[in-house]
């Protein structure tokens, strides 16, 4: 999505709004820009493609002020072109970045055309700027200007906006996209989140649905939805790893890939004793656990997937009910909610729009509860949720997630015993060998990273590859899902997943020389019937990529290629199993050529529907 920066000091901004723009540059990646408010006026540099390309800008033709706002846009209304990127100006004082989506636009274009205003862009945040033009044309205060033009905007806004004569604050507002206030020392900020900021400040406001903020050198005051003024704590940001430092890695993908092994310890820490998951990870009152009869799942993308593999954890392990669906489905539709439902969403960002709405659907709904599992401690989800539970995986820089989905998974292992252990499911010595499962999982992901200079000579097989079958069963279908959507989204091949016994029904007439097939093999009671499935592939000439631990004497031989992942308890394998494909869609992407870490057409947060 769309990233925003806006600085307010006493020294030029320039740098800081571009390095800011660098660290938001995982959001959105199609254009960008910067106005720059100084006594000669508001001026801009815009450019399509990379943050380098505006960098390249402000070298040839630099701009000084102290006070500016800068955007990384995702498109949404029109294509990414240098006048469709913000900042969008009405008139030359008045400049404003956007992120999210004005839904009236089309209302509000009209009528400011009749009102004698000419659209440049294509975009819906346009009329944001021009209505705030209008509204000063008969309300002179700059900040009542812009809390009277919010008023005529439905949809999804977070907006930074700087007017000429107004060299002395910066306004920004959000509802429905997320925005944080740094604060320095004679200097604030506001950015799309944390990390764009993180090279000039530690401390941060989070500001709440509905809330307009005017920063000055000196100072925030914070209005909410209802127009009071509001005191809002500062948190001190405290990763000690600065997430947008790649280290000795080429990608953030591959570094990220790489922290597994430490992330799934931090999300273990303080979860588990030596021989139970403690319920205390929930919040002090834990009770709920006992009261669940049902659990629905909402999520989107990678985190559904996650979401699908639980269901497997849940049903098998507390015997109960466990329904999933995407989020983007479940906040559209007449829902049926049985008794004592656990509502749980899952989400890396924590400000995915369409899982956002799912919750604020669903708290109408008379569930039992809700519960997050997320990876932003500071996101709106966590904030709207009854309960969270954090993956602490650091921030992912990647687009294609890597080390969010594993800790989402270890996370929801967590809940899944938790939840049986509440109602009766487990014996002790059953949640003992549970706990030492998870207690050894980093070294297994460690074990399983190992194969890397393997598959990566894998990997060139596909250099000519157009299309990509992946096949499993049972809580590796949804590791197949998750294989094949990682290789689509950073290699462009195309690919598709499906439980290996529906193959017949369908996929097999595809199968020839060229396809590959890449099935995750269980080692469980559905071994043989798996073989059988790839024998239905061999027969046809389809060429097998196998990845199984070695007891299952499957190895490499014409027309099968074998990786070797850990011979794993059989409740961990959908996890080790993940990074194998992990290590394989990277190196297909690298051989390939493409942007591994920001693959184009896509946004590393979806905050917009
Ligand atoms: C985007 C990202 C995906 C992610 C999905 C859901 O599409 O590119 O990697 O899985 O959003 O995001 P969430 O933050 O809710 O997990």
């Amino acid at each position: 999505m769309c990233g925003i920066v806006g600085a307010i000091a006493q020294r030029n901004v320039a740098k800081i709004l571009l390095e800011g723009l660098s660290r938001l540059e995982y959001r959105g990646y199609d254009s960008s820009g910067v106005a720059i408010n100084n006594e000669v006026g508001v001026r801009a540099h815009r450019a399509v493609g990379k943050v380098q390309a505006l960098k390249d800008k402000f070298e040839a033709t630099p701009l000084d002020g102290k006070i500016g706002i800068a955007h990384t846009r995702w498109a949404t209304h029109g294509k990414p072109t240098e006048t469709n990127a913000h900042p969008h100006f009405s008139g030359p004082d008045l400049a404003l970045v956007h992120n999210g989506i004005i839904e009236n636009h089309e209302v509000l274009r009209r009528q400011l055309k009749e009102l004698g205003y000419e659209f440049k862009s294509e975009t819906d945040t346009e009329v944001i700027v021009h209505l705030i033009h209008n509204e000063l044309k008969t309300e002179p205060d700059f900040l009542q200007a812009v809390k009277n033009s919010l008023k005529h905007l439905e949809g999804a806004f977070a907006i930074a906006v700087t007017l000429n004569d107004q060299n002395h604050r910066l306004i920004a507002a959000r509802k429905g996209s997320p925005l944080v206030v740094g604060v320095g020392i004679e200097e604030n900020f506001v950015a799309s989140d944390q990390l764009a900021l993180l090279h000039v400040t530690d401390q941060f406001i989070f500001l709440e649905e509905g809330d307009v903020v005017e920063l000055t050198r000196d100072g925030v005051t914070i209005f909410d939805s209802k127009d009071q003024v509001q005191e809002r704590p500062i948190s001190v940001f405290n990763h000690n790893i600065d997430a947008t430092d790649k280290g000795e890695f080429r990608h953030y993908m591959m570094k990220e890939i790489y922290e597994q092994p430490a992330v799934i310890s931090a999300c273990l820490e303080g979860r588990i004793s030596h021989n139970k998951v403690l319920t205390s990870c929930f919040g002090a009152n834990s009770d709920f656990l006992k009261e669940i009869d049902n659990v629905h799942i909402v999520a989107c993308g990678t985190s559904y997937h996650a979401g699908m593999v639980a269901k497997y954890w849940i049903e098998d392990l507390a015997n109960l009910p466990c329904t999933v669906e995407v989020a983007s489905e479940y906040r559209y539709r007449k829902v049926a909610v049985p008794k004592n439902t656990l509502f749980l969403t899952l989400s890396q960002s924590g400000e995915t729009a369409d899982t956002l709405a799912a919750l604020r659907k669903a708290k109408e709904q008379g569930y039992l509860t809700t519960l997050a599992i997320c990876n932003v401690p500071s996101s709106t989800l966590v904030r709207e949720s009854d309960l969270t539970l954090l993956t602490n995986a650091g921030a992912e820089i990647g687009v294609a997630s890597t080390k969010a989905f594993t800790t989402q998974l270890t996370a929801l292992l967590i809940t899944a015993i938790a939840i049986a252990d509440q109602k009766g499911q487990l014996s002790a010595e059953q949640q003992q060998n549970l706990v030492n499962s998870l207690r050894s999982l980093p070294a297994y992901i460690d074990e399983a990273l190992k194969e890397d200079e393997y598959i990566k000579q894998v990997a060139d097989r596909f250099a000519n590859k157009h299309n990509a079958l992946f096949l499993g069963r049972g809580p590796m279908f949804p590791i197949a899902l998750e294989g094949s959507l990682k290789l689509k989204e950073i290699s462009y091949i195309h690919a598709e997943a499906y439980p290996a016994g529906e193959l017949k029904h369908g996929p097999l007439a595809l199968v020839d020389e060229d396809m590959p097939i890449i099935t995750m093999v269980p080692h469980n009671n559905m071994l043989d019937k798996l073989k059988s499935n790839l024998q239905e592939v061999a027969a046809r000439g389809g060429e097998l990529y196998v990845f199984a631990d070695q007891d299952t004497e499957l190895h490499n031989e014409p027309g099968v290629i074998f990786t070797k992942v850990p011979k794993v308890d059989e409740i961990l394998e959908p996890i080790v199993h993940t990074i194998p494909l992990q290590l394989l869609s990277y190196h297909v992407a690298v051989v390939k050529g493409t942007d591994v870490d920001q693959p184009r057409n896509l946004a590393k947060s979806v905050t917009v529907e």
